[in-house]
Order: C-alpha cells, then sequence, then structure tokens
C-alpha cells in the first residue's frame, strides 16, 4: 500500500486516481488545510474504488507512527506542503515548519517502520534564474524565495539520508508548471482566494468570476515579451509518479527527474489557448514584472524518458479543454458544486 500525503489536494487527488486505476491500494493522510474531502469522494465515484484517508497532519509523529502499525505501508509519495511563493515571504517559519520539519517527522517516522521508499514534490524553482533553457537536472541549484529553499533543503536532507543508509529508494521529482484537470471534469485545481498562479486566474476571468487578468510584465527578452513558462498537463504528471515507483523499486539511492513538456509556452500564448478552448474572450492587462519572476523557464525532460520511459502525452489545447471543462462543470471549485 502506498502513503499519499497531500492526496486530496490538486496533484495529489489525480495522482491517487491514476494509482487506483493502475490496481495499486493507497492511504491517503492529509490535514485538508488546502483541500476539500470532495476530492477524494469524486476519486472515489470515478474509479468505483473506496479512497481511504486519515485526516491528520504529517508533523505528527505519533499519529505517523499509528498510521504506519496499522496498515501495510511499502512507500510513501509526498505531496503535502505549503506551495505559495509569495505567502512564504509572509510567513517563512509556517513554510519551513510545513516543509522541512514536515518531512523530517515523515521520513524519521519511514525509519523507524523501516519503509524506506519515497517520492518527493520538488519544483523547477530550485533552478533559480536559469543560465540557459532548457533546463537539465544537472543544472546549478538556487532559491529566491522561503518556499523554494523549503524545497532545496527537502532535497538535500533527502540526500543526506541516503548516503547515510544505502536502503533508501528516493525519487525527487522537479515539476514545472502543473495545469489542466482530469477530462470527467470532476477533479481539478480550486485555489483559495484570488489565484496566485497563471492558469487558474485566466480561468476564472473567462467563467466571469474576475474582471481582467493582470499580465506581469511584457519587456521580457522573450517572443512577446511576456514569461515563458512549461506547462504541464496534471495527468502526464500523476502517471510520473507511478513510474518512478516503479522505477524505485529495482533501483536505490537519489534519483531526480524533471517533469515538465520541455516546450516553453508565453503568458499571452496561454491566454490564446485558453480563448480558443472556452470560446470566450480573456480581458487582461499589462503591469509591471511581479518581483522574483523570471523570464523564462522550460525543462529538458529526456532523462524522464530515457531513464523512466515517461514523457507528456498531453499538449496545451488539451491542457486549456480539461481547464475549461473542471471550471465550466464547478464554477466555484468544490465548495458549492452542484455535483455530488
Ligand atoms: P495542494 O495545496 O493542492 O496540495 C497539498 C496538499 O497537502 C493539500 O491537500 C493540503 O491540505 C495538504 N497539506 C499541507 N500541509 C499538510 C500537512 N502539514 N500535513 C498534511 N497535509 C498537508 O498543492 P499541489 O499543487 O497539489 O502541490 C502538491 C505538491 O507539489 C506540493 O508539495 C507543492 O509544493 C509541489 N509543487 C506544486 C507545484 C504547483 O504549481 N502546483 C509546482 C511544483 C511543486
Ligand atoms: N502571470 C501573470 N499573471 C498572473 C499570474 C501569473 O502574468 O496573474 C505570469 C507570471 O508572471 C509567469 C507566468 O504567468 O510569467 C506563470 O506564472 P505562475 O504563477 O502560474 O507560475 P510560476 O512559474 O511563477 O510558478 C509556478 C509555481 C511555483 C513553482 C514554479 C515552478 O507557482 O510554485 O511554477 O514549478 F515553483
Amino acid at each position: 500500500m502506498i502513503l499519499v500525503t497531500g492526496g486530496a489536494g490538486y496533484i495529489g487527488s489525480h495522482t491517487v486516481l491514476t494509482l487506483l486505476e493502475a490496481g495499486q491500494d493507497v492511504l491517503v493522510l492529509d490535514n485538508f488545510c488546502n483541500a476539500n474531502k470532495k476530492s477524494l469522494e469524486r476519486v472515489s465515484a470515478l474509479t468505483g474504488r473506496e479512497v481511504p484517508w486519515v485526516e491528520g497532519d504529517i508533523r505528527d509523529a505519533a499519529l505517523l507512527d499509528d498510521v504506519f502499525s496499522q496498515h501495510e505501508i511499502d512507500s510513501v509519495i509526498h505531496f503535502a506542503g505549503l506551495k505559495a511563493v509569495g505567502e512564504s515571504v509572509q510567513k517563512p517559519l509556517d513554510y519551513f515548519d510545513n516543509n522541512v520539519n514536515g518531512t523530517l517527522v515523515l521520513c524519521s517516522a519511514m525509519s523507524r517502520a523501516d519503509v524506506k521508499k519515497i517520492v518527493f514534490s520538488s519544483s523547477a524553482t530550485v533552478y533559480g534564474d536559469p543560465a540557459s533553457v532548457p533546463i537539465r537536472e544537472n543544472f546549478p541549484t538556487a532559491a529566491t524565495n522561503p518556499y523554494g529553499r523549503s524545497k532545496l533543503m527537502v532535497e538535500e536532507i533527502l540526500q543526506d539520508l541516503a548516503v547515510s543508509d544505502p536502503q533508501w529508494r528516493i525519487s525527487v521529482l522537479r515539476y514545472f508548471n502543473p495545469v489542466g484537470a482530469h477530462d470527467s471534469g470532476m477533479i481539478g485545481e480550486d485555489p483559495n482566494g484570488i489565484p496566485n498562479n497563471l492558469v487558474p486566474f485566466v480561468s476564472q476571468v473567462a467563467i466571469g468570476r474576475r474582471e481582467v487578468l493582470s499580465v506581469f510584465g511584457n519587456d521580457y527578452d522573450t517572443t512577446d515579451g511576456t514569461g515563458v513558462r512549461d506547462y504541464i498537463h496534471v495527468t502526464d504528471l500523476a502517471k510520473g509518479h507511478l513510474m518512478a515507483l516503479d522505477y524505485l523499486s529495482r533501483h536505490d539511492g537519489v534519483h531526480t527527474f524533471n517533469l515538465g513538456t520541455g516546450k516553453g509556452y508565453s503568458v499571452l500564448e496561454v491566454v490564446q489557448a485558453f480563448e480558443k478552448a472556452s470560446d470566450r474572450k480573456v480581458a487582461y492587462e499589462f503591469h509591471p514584472r511581479r518581483a522574483g519572476d523570471i523570464a523564462r523557464c522550460y525543462a529538458d525532460p529526456a532523462h524522464a524518458e530515457e531513464v523512466l520511459g515517461w514523457t507528456a502525452e498531453f499538449d496545451i489545447e488539451k491542457m486549456m479543454v480539461d481547464t475549461w471543462r473542471w471550471q465550466q462543470k464547478n464554477p466555484n471549485g468544490y465548495s458549492d458544486s452542484t455535483l455530488s
């Protein structure tokens, strides 16, 4: 059985669905600080399988000991954490406590239970402002905010852990920009309050929840002056976890992979693709650059393809069509959705 921390969240719920469809058994551990239980009910409805879950915090060592002693867990996929870059600047202690201390408590409990296989959610943010693109896994790492530093710290902790004990099998997955939703439109991203990220914001403008998108900067050295990112469909990302876990069944040590498509799209290209998918206009206006943003960031995903056999299947059109389906079926996210 696979313990999925943060399994009720955006990427977690899609991964739980993929795991269940592949015939795996899972147990979700989530404190629901940024998730709705409906996501798990919907995964259950979509798969026709029960989704067992425990409400609790990864920083609760006693709870983790109970979880590991009561269930036959052989591996962990670790999504739980806080992820808002701006908020991390305001609340660094919360971010280090949740993301770094949380992972320490989790790994210690795993060690006590002799469960030494873990897939960790890292981020392309660990590359800072890369000297060139596409980005390979051996590029220098750097962090420009507490969120990014928390990811880098955990990566380093996991490296040290593997050196200390060769039984550990660890996969570090560096996600580029996850977007989209399951193509049923039943699960998707449901940000609290005003979305920080581009695609949820664009989607809320299209549905009429927000008036206008602020495009942060049109003076970057890119094709149209707006920022370029590697958007990746969340279902492709989910599949990457399954393949990483499978790889760990055959290999020890730490294995780090970029999960991206290798293609970069500008903010205006994303807006255009969304307008096409939704057949709605997305009003936007230019604003100054957002602090900490970089001009371009996209992956060289060749390592994941060579080693895991993983490649992204879905293109930007599908990412936008699926986001729009989710948005239309759930205009206000999970909270007051009329779907069961
Ligand atoms: P999310 O907020 O939707 O999911 C995180 C889940 O963890 C939520 O369900 C939340 O309730 C839970 N959680 C948070 N702290 C917890 C704790 N202490 N104990 C138990 N549960 C806790 O975010 P997501 O987009 O699904 O991201 C999942 C992981 O991927 C995170 O670690 C995030 O940093 C990483 N990541 C996300 C992105 C992105 O753009 N979405 C990019 C790169 C990396
Ligand atoms: N953008 C806008 N307007 C908005 C939001 C974003 O113009 O309202 C622009 C940004 O300036 C950037 C692009 O859209 O050029 C993408 O921005 P996002 O906020 O969607 O994503 P980021 O690339 O800034 O960061 C995301 C996650 C990070 C993660 C990183 C790399 O938020 O947590 O991808 O994985 F670290």
